[in-house]
This record gives C-alpha cells, sequence and structure tokens, in this order.
C-alpha cells in the first residue's frame, strides 16, 4: 500500500515547554505552531501554560501576554483588537477565525493555534498574503463609471444601498479563502472566495458601469469556475457573511447575460 509522508524538513516537532507561573490555580496550554526561516530547523509546536486568573479573556489575549512576559520571539499579525482590521485571521482549534474575538473560554482543552492553513508562511503564524492581494487587485475593486462626477456625492436609493450589506462588512482577513479546498489544491488560478466576494461586492453597486467587463474578467474554468460551493468559507467566516452566496450570485449573473 502506498504510504504518504510530509517531506522530512515540513515535520513538525514537539518545541519548548513554558511552564505556567509560580502559584497559579486556574491554567491552560496554549499549543503554537512555531518556524523561523533564519534557522534552517523543522516547524515546531511550543506550549505555553497560562494562568488565566492572569490572562485577558481572548486569544489575541494571551498571544499577546505571551510575547510581552514570556517569549518575545513569538511572531503574529494583529492591529485593532477589534474584529475591524483582518490581521489577526489564524486557524484556532482546528477553524479559521480572528484571536481577537475568539474567547479562549469557547475552547476546550489545550488551545492550538496554526497560521491560516494552506499558505506559505513568513514566520510563526505570519501567513503570506502576497497571491491573494494580486488576486485582489486583478478584480479591480474600486469604482469604475464612465458617467462625470457629480458636483456631490453619487447618490443611491435605499434599496440600491442595500444590496452592498453582507459585503461591505468583509475585513479581507482571508479566512474563508484558506478553508477552500479548492483554493488548497488551485489557488494559483481560482481567485477564492475573499476575493470573488469582493468582486461581487463592485458588480452589485448600483453606481458602478463596469458590469460587462468585470463578470468578462471572471469567465473562466478557474478563476470563478472552480468555485464547487463546499461551503467552508461561509462556515468559518468570523464576520458571518456568506462569501458563497457571493459567489452563486455571479455565476446566476453569467448564466443571465448568456
Ligand atoms: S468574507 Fe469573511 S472570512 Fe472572507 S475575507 Fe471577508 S470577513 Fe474574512
Ligand atoms: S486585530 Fe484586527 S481583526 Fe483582530
Amino acid at each position: 500500500m502506498a504510504e504518504f509522508t510530509l517531506p522530512a524538513n515540513s515535520k513538525v516537532h514537539d518545541g519548548k515547554k513554558w511552564p505556567s507561573p509560580e502559584g497559579a490555580k486556574r491554567t491552560k496550554n496554549f499549543k503554537i505552531y512555531r518556524w523561523d526561516p533564519d534557522t534552517g530547523a523543522n516547524p515546531r509546536v511550543d506550549t505555553y501554560t497560562l494562568d488565566l486568573d492572569k490572562t485577558a479573556p481572548m486569544v489575541l489575549d494571551a498571544l499577546i501576554k505571551i510575547k510581552n512576559e514570556t517569549d518575545s520571539t513569538l511572531t503574529f499579525r494583529r492591529s485593532c483588537r477589534e474584529g475591524v482590521c483582518g490581521s489577526c485571521a489564524m486557524n484556532i482549534d482546528g477553524t479559521n477565525t480572528l484571536a481577537c474575538t475568539k474567547p479562549i473560554a469557547e475552547c476546550e482543552g489545550d488551545v492550538k493555534i496554526y497560521p491560516l492553513p494552506h499558505m506559505p508562511v513568513v514566520k510563526d503564524l505570519v501567513p503570506d498574503l502576497t497571491q491573494a492581494y494580486a488576486q485582489l487587485r486583478s478584480i479591480e475593486p474600486w469604482l469604475k463609471s464612465e458617467t462625470p462626477p457629480p458636483d456631490r456625492e453619487r447618490l443611491q436609493s435605499p434599496e440600491e444601498r442595500a444590496k452592498l450589506d453582507g459585503m461591505w462588512e468583509c475585513i479581507l482577513c482571508f479566512s474563508c479563502t484558506t478553508s477552500c479546498p479548492s483554493y488548497w489544491w488551485n489557488g494559483d488560478r481560482y481567485l477564492g472566495p475573499a476575493v470573488l466576494l469582493q468582486a461581487y461586492r463592485w458588480i452589485a453597486d448600483s453606481r458602478d458601469e463596469a458590469t460587462g467587463e468585470r463578470l468578462d474578467n471572471l469567465e473562466d474554468p478557474f478563476r470563478l469556475y472552480r468555485c464547487h460551493t463546499i461551503m467552508n468559507c461561509t462556515k468559518t467566516c468570523p464576520k458571518g457573511l456568506n462569501p458563497a452566496k457571493a459567489i452563486a450570485e455571479i455565476k446566476k449573473l453569467m448564466v443571465a447575460r448568456k
């Protein structure tokens, strides 16, 4: 029988253990993926034991506490701490989500923290999003209009504006894209749910006049049609959005214009 295994330099080893502070009564283990490209060593999982009575409630609070007080080499992205910048997206307990809005109390047992899956890793919990941002740029996520701009703002009716609900809230964390098996296997050619949701955000905008051009840009067996409605994207979105629906709306428009 064929046996599949990871290349030797990709195997994740057990890493260092950082014990809880003396006298801690309520402790929790945080098992965190570590990889430093400068050392040439294999990735490892370090275990940090924290005193929950001295740790603020969210997983990001635990990461910041570890970095500040235990191990300053731990590397992760964060900015807003409010679920609006998208930079702290990572895989926590097997689900892509935002560390700043994920309560530690929701994690049963040890808290396992990895970078977003199937992306190259820059260091520790920091994924390389270069390709994802290039794909976002390819759908030209800005208003395109031939009509000369009015003296004041371009108006929309309340109904036209409502069509953007469920899309403007996207914070481009790429939790959805990196949860999608189609993106894992064809990420070089399939745009993935986050970028397609952004594409539909501009297609659905009544002020935008480039719908035909935008649809032409997506008419491709890979860029759009590698979506097989697996729905991981919608299940994982930490903002409660529905990228799968946005993709379905684009497919409906493709059919309608034929
Ligand atoms: S749709 Fe949700 S999961 Fe995907 S990038 Fe936007 S906020 Fe993140
Ligand atoms: S730090 Fe901004 S979304 Fe988490």
